[in-house]
This record gives C-alpha cells, structure tokens and sequence, in this order.
C-alpha cells in the first residue's frame, strides 16, 4: 500500500503523449504572441529580437574580449578570429567566482566586480592598454534596441541585484569600466548565452540555426523571419529571436500540468510566480523539486524512518552533480546510499531505491516538457520555411545536458517524437557561447565601419 501511494504521488509526473503534444502546441501558441504587434506586451514568452542577423560565415576576424555571465561560472576570455582558408580560433580565458552576496547586492558592486575580474584577466594577459572590442554575454532577458543596448527585463536564476532591471546592461558596464579609471574597452555587443552557443555552433556547422541551454536555467534561441517579427521594422531576411522560453507558463497555461511539488518549489524561489517552465526543467529547480517531494513522502512515514532532517529543510542541497550521480546506472544502490550520507542523509537500503526512482521521475519529465518545446520550435522554422521536412542544428550547451546521465537522451528521443517531419541534429558547443559573443562582436565592428 505505502508502494501504491509513492507511485500515485510520482503519476503526476509522468506526462502521455498526447498531455505533451499539448505543451508543444501551447508553446507555439505562445512563440505567436510574443511575436505579435498587438500582444507581444503581455505576452509571456518574449521572443526578444537580438539584431543578430546571420550566422557566421568565416570572414569574421579580428582580437575580441568576451564576458560570459549568468552561468555556473563567470568567464573572462580573449578570442583572437583569423579569417580565410585557414580560419582559425584562438582562445585563453579564466575563471572568476561570483560570490552570492554580489550576486544580489547592489547593481553598482556587482558591476565592480566584473571590471575588477577583468582588469586582473587585462593584467594577467599583458593586454591593459589595447582597448579591445568586448562581446558581453549575459544570460538574462533583455529588450534590445540594437547589436550593443539591452534593457534588463527581470533578474532571473539566482541573481538579484539592486538598481539594474530596466536599465541598460551595456551603461552599466561602461559606467563600472569608467569608474576603475585603469583601461578603455569598446562594448560591441550584448549576446544572450543562447545565442552565443548557437553562433559558436554554427561557426562550425552552417545548418546551426537553433541554440539551447540545458543548464542552471533553459532557454532558447532561433533564426525567425524577418516578417513574422512584427517588433522590429523590415521584412527582409531573418533575425536571431531570444525566446525567453523559461516563462512559458507565467500566465497559467501549464497549471494542469504543475504539481503541488512544483508550486512549492516557485514559492521558495527568488522570483515567485515567474519562470515557471524553468523551474520545470532547468538544473537550479529540479533538485528542490525532488527535496520537495522527498519531504512530502517522510512525512507521509515512506522515507527516512519518518524524521526530517536538517538537511532536508536545505535549500539547494541537491545540485544537479548529485543528481547526475544518483541516477548513474553504473551506480550500485550502496553507492547510493553513500552519496546521501555524504549530504547528511541517513538511508535504509528501501530509502535509497525511492530516493533514485524520485530523481529518475522528475529528470525525465523535465526532459520531455523541454523536449515538447523544442519541437515546437522546430515546426515553427519548418512552417516558416514552407517544407514538408526540415534538416536543422541545434547548438548546445549547460551543465544538465552535457552532465546527466539520461537527460539528453530522453529530450532527444521526445523531439523525434513530437516533431516527426524534421530531422534534428544536436551538435554541444564545446567552447562555451563566449567565442560565439565574439564572432557577433566582429560582425558589429564591421558593421559600424561600413556605417561610418
Ligand atoms: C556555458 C556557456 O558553457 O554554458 C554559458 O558559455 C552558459 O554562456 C552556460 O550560460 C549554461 O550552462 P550552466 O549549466 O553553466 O548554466
Ligand atoms: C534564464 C535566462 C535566460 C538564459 C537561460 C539559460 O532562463 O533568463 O536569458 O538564456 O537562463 O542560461
């Protein structure tokens, strides 16, 4: 009977296909919106136009810094692009953490602390006086009025500094980079990390038209038709559209589908009532998703003798490393048991097999309603294009995809699925989005020479 109740619990979570052809087609419904004149305001999937216009195509060139922020790690690279025959990409960057109290402290240390990271990254390459052209990926929504302005639209993860939603991201760093009084830098462009990942892709592989990140937050991006998207003027060619897809559901579209477990998760989070896709299926919600449930079932007396522990009360404590390695197959249930132990979980062997069937639930559904997204998207550039079968890339980056044992895997087979006239191929960004941000960056330095 306790064996019925956990698997009624864990029903809610497994989704038919016919409840995940639904979300596909709730997501295009919302893509339509966003794009639209008279409902993009209200709309919840945001569709934001980048001014990217093409993808690469080899005549990029050029020395280019790069930021990457809004990630796992905050990143300072040089990116020096040669183009010709023998194109080539060089990279050197480093690593700067981003302590939690200047991710939400105020706008102004937080912006400090990038000038900081990047003047000891100018020192440590020897390159303080060149004054460089800087792509600046930043991994949060912003409404762009071109190449280099983007208007912070709401923090979104686990930053939440002060005094820079609704401002100009670009002013901000150029106002920090004044204020340090140590070096000039030139901020080209502002590149959203799906973007970034997508162009790094397609530097490779033409057919790269699509970026995704499965990773602390998801998102996508794609090449939209110029004449669907009615918030920019022109008709001609298409432009890179930041979709935002992580607000999917803000309106209540995805109720039916939501647990309680889910709204528990929104409720402790920074941002409640917003990003609720993203706190379906990105790896900084599904370990408090499964925290959630594993509370629920001891103090139904399923797990852990009844007791809830500390630990258990912890925000964050699973991340998406642990739950990559509870699920491993190559795990045995000891193993298990040791990775609880290790967070200060004591497990019955019994415990373990649901801690592991819990994880496996939630990861795969989380998986599936990306997957529906991204079929969505698909069809939408194959009805663009007027064909009955589309051949399309997808560049991808983020630490769920490239770390969990059956995310990828799943998401894979749920796209053939819910889109069956197109031929998807995932190609992983193994450079991260800043040599993408770059080649963007080289794109608007020659730009603004043609203009001049
Ligand atoms: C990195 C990209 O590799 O992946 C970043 O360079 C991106 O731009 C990140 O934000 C996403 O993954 P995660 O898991 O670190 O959020
Ligand atoms: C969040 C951000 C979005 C970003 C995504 C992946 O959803 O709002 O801009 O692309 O995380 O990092």
């Amino acid at each position: 009977d306790q064996a019925r109740q956990i698997q009624e619990t864990l029903a809610e979570f497994r989704l038919s296909k016919s409840q995940l052809l639904e979300v596909k087609k709730r997501m295009k419904v919302e893509i339509e919106r966003g794009l639209k004149k008279d409902s993009h305001k209200e709309a919840t999937v945001k569709m934001l136009p980048t001014f990217v216009r093409s993808t690469p195509d080899g005549s990029e060139n050029g020395d280019f810094l790069a930021l990457d922020l809004g990630g796992t790690n905050f990143r300072v690279l040089l990116v020096k692009i040669r183009s010709g025959k023998r194109r080539s990409v060089e990279m050197h960057n480093k690593i700067y953490a981003i302590p939690i109290e200047v991710m939400q402290g105020t706008g102004e240390e937080l912006f400090d602390h990038i000038v900081h990271c990047i003047s000891d990254f100018l020192d440590y390459m020897g390159m303080k006086s060149a004054r460089l052209p800087l792509g600046f990926t930043f991994s949060f929504p912003c409404h762009q009025t071109s190449l280099d302005a983007g208007i912070l639209v709401t923090w979104t993860k686990g930053f939440k500094a002060t005094d820079c939603e609704g401002e100009d991201v670009v002013e901000l760093l150029r106002e920090a980079i004044k204020r340090k009084e140590e070096f000039e830098l030139d901020v080209v462009a502002i590149v959203n990390d799906t973007v970034g990942t997508m162009m790094t892709c397609a530097y490779e592989e033409p057919s790269c038209e699509v970026g995704l990140i499965a990773g602390t937050g998801s998102n996508a991006c794609y090449m939209e038709e110029m004449r669907n998207i009615e918030t920019v003027e022109g008709n001609e060619g298409r432009m890179c559209v930041n979709m935002e897809w992580g607000a999917f559901g803000d309106n209540g579209c995805l109720d039916d589908i939501r647990t309680k477990y889910d709204q528990a998760v929104d409720e402790n989070s920074l941002n409640e009532g917003k990003q609720r896709y993203e706190k379906m299926c990105s790896g900084m919600y599904l370990g408090e998703i499964v925290r959630q449930i594993l509370i629920d079932l001891t103090k139904r007396g399923f797990l852990f003798r009844g007791q809830i522990s500390e630990t258990l009360k912890t925000r964050g404590i699973f991340e998406t490393k642990f739950l990559s390695q509870i699920e491993s197959d190559r795990l045995a249930l000891l193993q298990v048991r040791a990775i609880l132990q290790q967070l200060g979980l004591d497990s019955t062997c019994d415990d373990s097999i649901i801690v592991k069937e819990v994880c496996g639930t939630v990861s795969r559904r989380a998986a599936q309603i990306c997957g529906a997204g991204m079929a969505a998207v698909v069809d939408k550039i194959r009805e663009n294009r007027g064909l009955e079968h589309l051949d399309v890339t997808v560049g991808v980056d983020g630490t769920l995809y490239k770390l969990h044992p059956h995310f990828n895997r799943i998401f894979h087979q749920t796209v053939k699925e819910l889109a069956p006239k197109c031929d998807v191929t995932f190609l992983l960004s193994e450079d991260g989005s800043g040599k993408g941000a770059a080649l963007i960056t080289a794109v608007g330095c020659r730009q603004r020479e043609l203009d001049a």
